[in-house]
């Protein structure tokens, strides 16, 4: 399964001429990726200190998927212990985390509930309410932009409350295969633009123009995306929209190597800022099925990937 995983670090996917190294590529990408959704969640016996080889597998999933699903048996509740412990997880990976956020609590570690706080009300992430496919920070000045984050749940909601993760290589592979001139489309500086913002601070949030697929610093494929319709201008351009149209109507019908799972308490998703959505759901009135999932954003990708 990895004997020529090389190949993944060395391609270019910007080049949209290379078609036999494309196939390549191509070919073990969409193996491994189907591969993938069979694999148990890697076990982390201690979240804030993984052992040499559970890093070293985590790293490998994520070099081969852009993400990696583990598990923990650390069922703290307790918020000082988790933001703790996921910081020391970070930088067991060498990530960076990406401190501004206007919900960043402490130390850009967000913990993701049903909130009635006047800063969070109308956002969707603090509300029972589905979230539709992204990257995380999308709408982030091309200074600031995510290249990884971690999902990690404390509690599960009563009912609902699923994630679908899609890697965006696997993305790249569905718009090329359709028409290759998408991906070029896409890669433009100006693909996609969202609006300015007025914050619930009052400050105002500029204006974010950028590629959708754009080089992480090691050149591995990063993307910068929403499937939202209101709220975003596409770049004037007849093939840019007919390539926005293609990935929504493609990310609303079903990629068969998304993965889906409902995280349980002590699960969580590192990854390479892979695209990701959310189901709707239900908590109770016990605060052991209320949702509460923390997510910390990185400047990079995980360390070795
Ligand atoms: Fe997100």
């Amino acid at each position: 399964m990895v004997e020529n995983i090389d190949i993944l670090q060395g391609f270019d996917w910007r080049n949209l001429s290379a078609e036999q190294e494309y196939d390549a590529w191509k070919k073990l990408k969409l193996k491994i990726a189907e591969q993938a959704l069979d694999l148990p969640p890697v076990a982390v016996e201690d979240i804030a200190n993984p052992s040499e080889s559970e890093r070293r597998e985590i790293i490998l999933r994520c070099r081969m998927n852009n993400y990696a699903h583990y598990a923990t048996s650390s069922d703290s509740r307790d918020p000082e212990r988790t933001r703790h412990d996921l910081r020391a997880f970070a930088a067991a990976f060498g990530l960076k985390i990406a401190e501004a956020h206007r919900s960043a609590e402490e130390a850009g570690i967000v913990a993701l509930r049903v909130s009635a706080d006047p800063d969070k009300r109308g956002y969707i992430p603090y509300s029972t309410r589905p979230m539709n496919w992204h990257t995380d920070g999308y709408y982030n000045a091309p200074e600031d932009r995510i290249d990884g984050f971690v999902l990690h749940c404390v509690e599960q909601a009563l009912a609902g409350g699923r994630n679908q993760l899609l890697d965006p290589e696997i993305a790249y592979i569905r718009l090329r295969d359709e028409n290759p001139a998408y991906v070029e489309a896409l890669i433009h500086p100006q693909a996609m633009s969202i609006p300015a913002n007025e914050e619930p601070d009052g400050s105002i949030r500029p204006v974010s123009t950028g590629p959708v697929f754009y080089p992480a610093a090691n050149g591995r494929l990063q993307m910068r995306y929403t499937a939202r319709t209101r709220s975003i201008e596409w770049r004037d351009d007849p093939l840019t929209r007919e390539a926005a149209e293609f990935l929504r109507l493609h990310l609303q019908q079903g990629d068969p190597l998304a993965l889906s799972v409902r995280l349980e308490p002590g699960q969580g998703i590192l990854n390479n800022n892979i695209l990701h959505n959310r189901t709707g759901f239900e908590d109770g009135q016990d605060a052991r099925n209320v949702r509460v999932i923390y997510r910390v954003r990185f400047r990079n990708r995980v360390e070795g990937s």
